[in-house]
């Protein structure tokens, strides 16, 4: 088969290589998936540079998401249920830029009709961390405002639809003006570039002084920083990327006076204290928000296999346009 190789972590649009290798066996527990689609998410892209929280052993291949239909399952009843099947291929080892992969058969999860194949590769990590962290870790009041950073991202995007199906108003922070009309028009209640001035006086002006209650960031440095200072008395941030890779030069003063909290953010970690009917349920709201189009992701270009450093440079652009896939 083909997969996407690197042999030394960094820029992936020069240590990544197309190479055959054989195609792997599913063990005992295990599927293999024909892979169809897997897009190109930040977390993949932090991998390859070493800059992930867990990093593989060397060469490797990434791809921690993607859609594909189970060609061969090994010993165990899960593998044989999802046999034939399109589903989602979450593979928190990574392998998925390939075009096959193994993983174990409950994180095989079958897509439902009426999501496309292009929705289905990327069915699982954002969609997860949007309801995740507005339904579940802030669990956002109805009414209430949430303020994000990179509100333009693919979640960005989603958080915006979400907030607006649960009757959440939010303000949004984007880098570009350019950015500002369109989310405007997604449904974003305020859109602010953060050029154009002080986060923290602009969110005061519209919250009649007190601040938000709910935050969230996956920029840190100078934005992080802005957000943490437009809490209101008791307010949270949770932080869930490194966008700028800058720290957050926080105030402990303005931590303690204001009893502000910060809270980091891992699906992983979370998906893991989850008992197995509240992940089915998870995966069933995702379906059908995704149907709805709330939780739909934006599709952008899409490159085959053997085009991958010219896929990952798309990816890594300022402005892109929607979501990057591999075609595998
Ligand atoms: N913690 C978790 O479990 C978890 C799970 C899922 C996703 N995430 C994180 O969520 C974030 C968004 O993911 P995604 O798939 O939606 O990403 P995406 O579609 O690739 O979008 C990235 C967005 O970030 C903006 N951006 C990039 N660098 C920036 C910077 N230095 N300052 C401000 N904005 C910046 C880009 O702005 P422009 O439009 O101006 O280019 C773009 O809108 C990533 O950090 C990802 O790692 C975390």
């Amino acid at each position: 088969m083909k997969a996407a190789v690197f042999d030394a972590f960094g820029p992936p649009d020069q240590v990544l290589q197309v190479r055959d290798l054989p195609t792997p066996k599913p063990g005992p527990g295990q599927v293999r998936v024909r892979m169809i689609y897997s897009p190109i998410n930040p977390s993949d892209m932090l991998v390859v540079e070493g800059k992930y929280g867990v990093l593989p052993t060397l060469p490797a291949t990434p791809g921690f998401e993607g859609v594909g239909v189970v060609d061969e399952a090994g010993p165990g009843i899960l593998g044989r249920l999802v046999l034939g099947k399109r589903v989602a291929v979450i593979n928190s080892a990574g392998g998925n830029w390939a075009e096959y992969a193994v993983i174990p058969a409950r994180q095989a999860r079958p897509i439902p009709h009426g999501v496309s194949d292009e929705q289905a590769a990327a069915f699982f990590v954002n969609p997860a961390t949007v309801l995740a962290l507005v339904r579940h870790v802030l669990a956002v009041p109805r009414g209430a405002w949430l303020l994000q950073s990179a509100a333009g991202s693919t979640l960005g995007r989603m958080v915006i639809k979400l907030a607006r199906h649960d009757g959440i108003k939010t303000i949004n922070v984007v880098r570009r003006q350019e950015a500002v009309a369109e989310l405007e028009a997604l449904g974003g209640d305020v859109v602010l570039a953060s050029a154009d001035g002080n986060i923290e006086d602009r969110v005061r002006e519209i919250t009649g002084g007190r601040g938000v209650l709910h935050a969230i960031d996956p920029v840190g440095g100078a934005t992080g920083l802005g957000l943490f200072r437009a809490l209101g008395e008791g307010g949270k941030l949770v932080l869930y990327g490194a966008l700028s890779g800058e720290p957050i030069p926080i105030e402990p003063r303005a931590a303690i006076a204001g009893d502000r909290r910060l809270e980091g953010f891992w699906l992983g970690h979370w998906m893991r204290k989850r008992s197995i009917p509240a992940s089915l349920k998870l995966f069933r709201e995702i379906g059908r928000l995704i149907r709805e189009d709330v939780l739909s992701s934006r599709i952008g270009t899409i490159y085959p296999l053997d085009r991958i450093q010219e896929a990952t440079r798309e990816a890594a652009s300022i402005g892109r346009d929607g979501k990057t896939l591999l075609r595998l």
